[in-house]
């Protein structure tokens, strides 16, 4: 039997232009960090919004932009509501702090069931705040997003590049486009990352450098806005514009 909810996904996302995955093999590489910065630098340049936290062990963004007490508006479906001017989206509006351990099929499950509640509206850009790894979720929203473009995050050690590396030759293999690769939190010049990266054919976008600057910014985006790691982030949103005409 199909799946009716598939059919409405697509209803839903009919107005989204761009739909970004931010995304890693690793966690703790910055993912939720870039997601919410890219998504609110495009929202200043002018663009409509939305950012999805759909990283269901650990959601973060709300963290990052400092927003509480929000609640989605149920509206023949779910209306995201506004969170520093962008059409903001987790699963934490559900689990309320409670930790949400779900195990596969759940995980599935629950994704099909927000994408198919969200009423996103139009969008010039939809950021989703990815889980870590190649997991049922990274493979559900290739299924399920007919046009998801994937931004892949690293960090300078091989460890992390390692899982991205195999990431990204999954996404080739799937013919899914990536943008690029972002090296996070770097601390010394290196061309390793670099070269590995358009070794496997792929853009080698922005050496965003660690910030030992950023925890004190997170929940206020006026200063998140202005710190170092931000101006790195800037810098590949231009990119994203440019390639997401
Ligand atoms: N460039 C950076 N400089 C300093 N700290 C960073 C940088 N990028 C991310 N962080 C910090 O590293 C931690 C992990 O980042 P996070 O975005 O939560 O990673 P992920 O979503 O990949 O698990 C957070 O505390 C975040 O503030
Ligand atoms: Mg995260």
């Amino acid at each position: 039997m199909v799946d009716p909810r598939l059919e409405v996904i697509e209803q839903r996302l009919a107005k989204v232009r761009h739909i970004v995955a931010v995304s890693s093999g690793k966690g703790g590489v910055g993912k939720s960090m870039i997601a919410a910065v890219l998504a609110m630098t495009l929202s200043r340049k002018g663009h409509r919004v939305g950012l999805l936290d759909l990283d269901f062990t650990s959601p973060s963004t709300h963290l990052i932009l400092g927003v509480e007490g929000l609640q989605p508006e149920e509206k023949k479906g779910i209306i995201p509501p506004s969170a520093q001017g962008l059409r903001y989206m987790s699963i934490t509006f559900y689990s309320l702090d409670e930790p949400t351990p779900l195990r596969g099929a759940d995980v599935s499950n629950a994704i099909i069931e927000l994408m198919s509640i969200t009423r996103w509206g139009e969008l010039d850009y939809l950021v989703i705040d990815m889980p870590p790894g190649i997991s049922d979720a990274t493979l559900d929203m290739i299924r399920l997003i007919k046009n998801i473009v994937f931004l892949l995050v690293t960090t300078p050690s091989k460890v992390a590049f390692e899982t991205v590396r195999k990431l990204l030759m999954l996404l080739h293999r799937l013919e899914v486009p990536v943008i690029g690769v972002i090296e996070n939190m770097v601390m010394k010049p290196s061309t390793y990352i670099r070269s590995e990266v358009e070794g496997l054919g792929a853009l080698y976008l922005e050496a965003v450098p660690f910030d030992p600057g950023l925890e004190e910014a997170l929940g206020d985006v006026e200063r998140l806005l202005e710190t170092k790691f931000a101006h790195g982030v800037r810098c590949v949103a231009s990119v994203l514009e440019k390639q997401t005409p």
